[in-house]
């Protein structure tokens, strides 16, 4: 969801703050846009498409001044243009702002401001705060940010530059992600950690209401009530290499070799041969706790329902697992006895943490399972299991998707030890077979790459593909066919492989393609019982199974076979030739597998 970027300092602005935006390019890339301040000199340019755009329009150009911000879009409130591109200004263009999130009010503010006499020129909910600062600014921006905060309803970021108060930039958060970078004798803002790790590892996270101050020398750090606020420096454990391609093609290929590295860093983190350690868990647990409710969205729902899967069958507890858009508007029964996990790689997307607060407010305990421990789910969770997957980049999740299921792993291994459901040898059992699984991740890596490759040259020439598969399987199909959608752009849809002969089967004709997932030693006669029903009507079947699982290839058109492992665990396994499948057609495609269009990274909008 667009990305903000600033700098007060002493380098040249234009440099840095395209800089920052092609590394925010992921949380929106529609349009780009950015303004900057020399003296009382303030230039603003912005540009549809893409940001090489932007930086077409600026070829020729060069803009002085060493304070500026920046701004990338993904289109809420009117379409992809010039006009809608951030900054936005006032009549008399003397502020420059950038945005992220929504003005929900915005119609009814722009209403009165055009009553007074304003002009407007974009379409957006946006330029309604600039020609609002314009009108209730009276002696400074900070007391002009209250008021600005009490007239509007929504969630929103914000940063702001003065033509009469050059060398500043003011920024206000409400509802959606800001931090301060802080540099030698320079200071910057970003919408996330990762646009500035080239320039620092040291920041401070704007928390809800507040506002900041920032210019070269200083950060101030404003409450809602009004207080300097004396906000602790957060220490990121990235750096500014792991946003690199470092020759990969793209950045999904890129995060899914990474996956061995992430499996053995959150393992090696969070397991021993002796011992799941996740300590803090025992604070918040106990035994009243009677069920447990996970919610979050996307792909990392899917891993939730990996999650339920993997923790009702170890710990033995009721598990749920809800959309957290659907979660936080619906009758539910949360109570102090459920414990709450929320799922998300970002840490910030808005439905998840709207979610996690609905939670709170009914006195349950959360734990967030993130790979952004400074985020906002983060901060606001009782315990965090941090998934150590290192910077997410492409839009497509994966890497952070498979270090999600070994969070849910551990988490069930850890439930199941204090709940007492499983003998000591039992466990140890567990614990060994999960410390095996990187060398398994790398094993399958190099087996189904080229397989699923010549597979993509089939599937891309089709109009849909089907995914079934049941149980865990069902939870795994889900997160393969958002993939293969998310980026190639063809429709894909999952099912429970006993539940497409109930109307979806009327779609199934000669070459359709159904990939089947079958990792259940006990389900896979099942599955195999629906493939029939699928090739009976001449559909293409493209297995995909655990080495072993299957007797015979009778009615399979291709096999993907990853290595054996105890089914619990398969998820792991079977996701990457899932990914890959995806990644290829994609490429065939010609896709833009990195910014798929339409989406962006980071959801904080409603
Ligand atoms: C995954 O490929 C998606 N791009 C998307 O579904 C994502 O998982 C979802 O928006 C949730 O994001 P989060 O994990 O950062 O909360």
């Amino acid at each position: 969801m667009c990305g903000i970027i600033g700098c007060a300092g002493r380098k040249k602005a234009q440099e840095f703050l395209m800089q920052g935006l092609k590394k925010l390019e992921y949380r929106g890339y529609d349009s780009a846009g950015l303004a900057v301040l020399n003296g009382d000199e303030l230039k603003v340019v912005k540009a549809e498409g893409e940001l090489n755009k932007l930086a077409e329009k600026l070829n020729s150009r060069s803009l002085e001044g060493s304070l500026g911000i920046g701004h990338t879009r993904w289109a809420t409130h009117g379409i992809p243009s010039d006009e809608n591109s951030h900054p936005h200004q006032d009549c008399q263009e003397r502020f420059a702002l950038v945005h992220n999130g929504i003005i929900e009010n915005y119609q009814e503010l722009q209403e009165d401001l055009e009553a007074q006499g304003h002009t407007f020129s974009s379409d957006t909910d946006t330029e309604v705060l600039a020609h609002l600062i314009e009108e209730i600014y009276e002696k400074d921006m900070i007391s002009s940010l209250q008021k600005l905060k009490e007239k509007t309803t929504g969630s929103y970021a914000l940063a702001v530059i003065d033509r009469k108060n050059p060398g500043k930039i003011y920024a206000l958060r409400q509802d959606s992600p800001l931090v301060i970078g802080l540099g030698e004798k320079e200071n910057y803002l970003a919408s996330d950690m990762p646009a500035l790790l080239n320039v620092t590892s040291e920041f401070k996270i704007l928390e809800d209401g507040e506002m900041a101050v920032i210019d070269s020398e200083n950060v101030r750090i404003i409450s809602a009530d009004n207080q300097t606020v004396k906000r602790a420096i957060f220490k990121a454990d990235w750096d500014a290499e792991m946003v690199e391609k470092k020759g990969y093609e793209h950045f999904m290929l890129k995060e899914i070799y990474e996956q061995p590295i992430v499996a053995r860093r959150i393992l090696g983190e969070y397991l021993d041969e002796y011992q799941v350690k996740i300590p803090e868990l025992n604070d918040i647990w106990d035994k009243d706790i009677e069920r447990i409710m996970i919610t979050a969205c996307g792909t990392a729902y899917y891993a939730g329902l990996v999650g339920k899967h993997v923790l009702a069958e170890l710990a033995h507890l009721p598990v749920e697992v809800e959309i957290a858009s659907e979660l936080r508007y619906q009758r539910d029964f949360l109570t102090e006895n459920t414990l709450v996990i929320v799922v998300s790689q970002s840490g910030e997307t808005a439905d998840s943490l709207a979610a996690l607060k609905k939670a709170q407010a009914k006195g349950c305990k959360v734990l967030a399972i993130t790979n952004t421990p400074g985020s906002s789910i983060a901060r606001s969770s009782d315990v965090v299991i941090n998934i150590m997957a290192g910077p997410e980049i492409a839009v497509a999740s994966t890497k952070a998707y498979l270090a999600m299921l070994i969070a849910f792993y551990l988490l069930a291994l850890k439930l199941a030890e204090l709940r007492e459901e499983l003998s000591r040898k039992k466990l140890a059992v567990h614990r060994r077979e999960l410390l095996r699984l990187p060398e398994k991740i790398t094993a399958t890596l190099n087996r189904v790459e080229k397989q699923c490759q010549k597979i993509a040259d089939y599937l891309k020439d089709q109009q849909s593909i089907f995914f079934i598969g049941r149980n865990l399987d069902y939870s795994l199909s889900l997160e393969g066919a958002l993939k293969l959608k998310e980026i190639s752009y063809l429709h894909a849809e999952s099912y429970p492989a006993g539940e497409l002969k109930h109307g979806t089967l009327a779609l199934v004709e000669e070459g359709v393609p159904v990939i089947a997932i079958m990792t259940q030693k006990e389900l896979a006669p099942k599955t195999l019982s629906n493939i029939k029903e699928v090739t009976a009507r001449n559909g293409r079947v493209i297995a995909v199974v655990s080495g072993g699982i299957i007797t015979s290839q009778e009615d399979l058109d291709e096999v993907i076979e990853v290595p054996l492992c105890n089914g619990l665990w398969a998820g792991v396994l079977t996701v990457l030739p899932l990914q890959l499948l995806a990644y290829h057609t994609a490429k065939i495609l010609g896709r833009s597998i990195d910014k798929p269009r339409n989406l962006a990274k980071s959801v904080t909008v409603e």
